[in-house]
């Protein structure tokens, strides 16, 4: 974005209990594609320069301040939770002056956009107020704060919805929970709060109706970012704002060259990387830090986390790929599950019903059918038959097998760990491997035919 804010601090309130989400996990950890709801505001506030970003924490603070300890942000925590202007208070203690302005928001607001927030700043220093609340105009205002303004049109006080008279319940501007405040004048007015309403707290809504009271001006903005109030409350509005996100993250694909064949029904979460000319077919779920590259075929129902597909992949119907690797011009599926350090190179084929567990497949190797591959390096062009097992787990340890390039591995083989097979070999279909396979021979562990004659009556 354009110029920074070093003189403006943010105070994001997120201590508050979210009794009506009725979850064990703090509200504003709750993911929204795949990044908690604080994530959103606080890559938003980062986006603007300012000096300094304090989150209010309280309800499971701890796990809060672990989540995102990696972030540029200070924490205070507030205990026990008296109220919004009380957690304000807290805010203000911690904060060093050099700030001259201070802007007030919630950590449930997390479609908020920058550029709102930037006007709002912009419109409080150009009025001259010691307060500026951001507000909108809704049909139906519900619950939130009513904007009670005086013949003038100047902001009068904010009133509680459970606080408000049967006129003040009729306004339809509402109280978004963002503000602006002039640093010296919210610290003096943090004071003057009195528990006095509904729910016995210290409203920092009450700070506007302090300023009119001292001839102060107070100035509003009303936005038609309609998105910057939703706020999350329960998790209707949790599924409502998800929705929301992944219609945006998806929009950002198709506008990049990716061709979602249905985006009502693809699931691609906020870290998700993905190359033009990429296709993806309905109920496909990509996860947490995936990169998918150019020319992609995905088929329905693939999922992928956490991992790196190459260009010209084709991903057919129902694989499954976590924390793993996949190279150029790989072949998956249907139906194939690699599982965490997977490492399929070039070329490779992962065909339906395989599953592979820390494995390497290198360039061109291919294991078709009905297979398990765990703690395995599979050679250059190997062919693994249908049904073969690596027997990798004794009870207790993890052994690794090694098939060298050019091997051929008949059907129904178990290849029981530690075990290697040479280059250029072959086992004999229903073979079950104790010993090596030196290059270039063949094994054969099995019972042998035998033929006898029926008794019949
Ligand atoms: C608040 C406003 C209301 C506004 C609405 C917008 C007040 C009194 N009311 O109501 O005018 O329309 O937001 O969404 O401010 N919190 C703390 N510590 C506390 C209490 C709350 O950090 O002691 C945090 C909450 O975690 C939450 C935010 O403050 O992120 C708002 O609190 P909440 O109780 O949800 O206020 P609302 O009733 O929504
Ligand atoms: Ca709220």
């Amino acid at each position: 974005m354009t110029d920074s804010l070093p003189e403006v601090a943010a105070v994001v309130l997120a201590a508050g209990k979210s009794t009506r989400m009725k979850s064990a996990t703090a509200k504003v950890l709750h993911p929204i594609m795949g990044k908690p709801m604080l994530a959103y505001v606080l890559d938003t506030l980062q986006s603007l320069g300012l000096g300094k970003i304090l989150v209010v924490v309280g309800h499971q603070a701890e796990a809060v301040q672990a989540r995102f300890a990696g972030y540029a942000v200070d924490f205070v925590v507030q205990e026990p939770q008296l109220g919004t202007g009380h957690a304000v208070q807290i805010a203000a203690g911690a904060l060093k002056s050099g700030f001259g302005t201070i802007i007030v928001l919630c950590g449930d607001v997390p479609l908020l956009q920058g550029e709102t927030i930037r006007q709002l700043y912009q419109h409080h220093v150009a009025s001259g107020a010691v307060a500026t609340v951001l507000t909108v105009e809704l049909p139906e205002p519900g619950s939130y704060g009513r904007i009670v303004k005086d013949e003038q049109g100047r902001v009068l006080k904010i009133v509680e919805a459970r606080d408000a008279s049967p006129a003040e319940l009729s306004i339809r501007e509402i109280n978004t929970g963002i503000y602006c405040f002039q640093f010296a004048f919210l610290q003096a007015a943090l004071q003057t709060l009195r528990p006095d309403n509904d729910q016995g707290e210290l409203y920092l809504t009450d700070v506007i109706g302090a300023a009119r009271a001292r001839h102060l001006p107070v100035a509003s903005l009303l936005t038609t970012d309609q998105a910057s109030f939703q706020g999350i409350n329960t998790r209707v509005e949790l599924a409502a704002v998800a929705a929301r996100v992944r219609q945006q993250i998806n929009e950002r694909h198709l506008l990049a060259g990716v061709t979602l064949i249905d985006p009502q029904t693809t699931y691609i979460e906020a870290g998700v990387a993905i190359g033009a000319d990429t296709v993806i077919f309905p109920n496909c779920y990509l996860q947490g830090q995936t990169v998918i590259g150019e020319a992609c075929l995905l088929e329905p129902n693939v999922k992928i986390s956490d991992s790196r597909i190459g260009n010209r992949v084709t991903i057919k119907m129902g694989t499954v790929i976590t924390d793993s690797r996949v190279a150029d011009e790989v072949q998956l599926g249907p139906y194939a599950h690699l599982r965490p350090l997977s490492d399929i190179r070039e070329r490779a084929k992962v065909g339906n019903f395989v599953e592979t567990k820390k494995t390497v497949l290198h360039a061109g190797a291919k294991a078709n059918h009905l297979t398990y591959l765990g703690d395995a390096e599979v050679g250059e062009n190997v062919n693994v038959g249908a049904g073969t097992i690596t027997c990798n787990y004794d009870g207790k340890h993890k052994y690794k097998t090694t098939i060298a390039p050019g091997a051929f591995i008949g059907s129904n083989s178990a290849l029981v760990a530690p075990v290697t097979i040479g280059a250029g070999a072959y086992v004999g279909a229903g073979s079950v491997i104790t010993e090596d396979v030196p290059p270039e021979k063949l094994a054969i562990a099995r019972g042998r035919q035998v033929i006898k004659d029926i008794r019949k009556k």
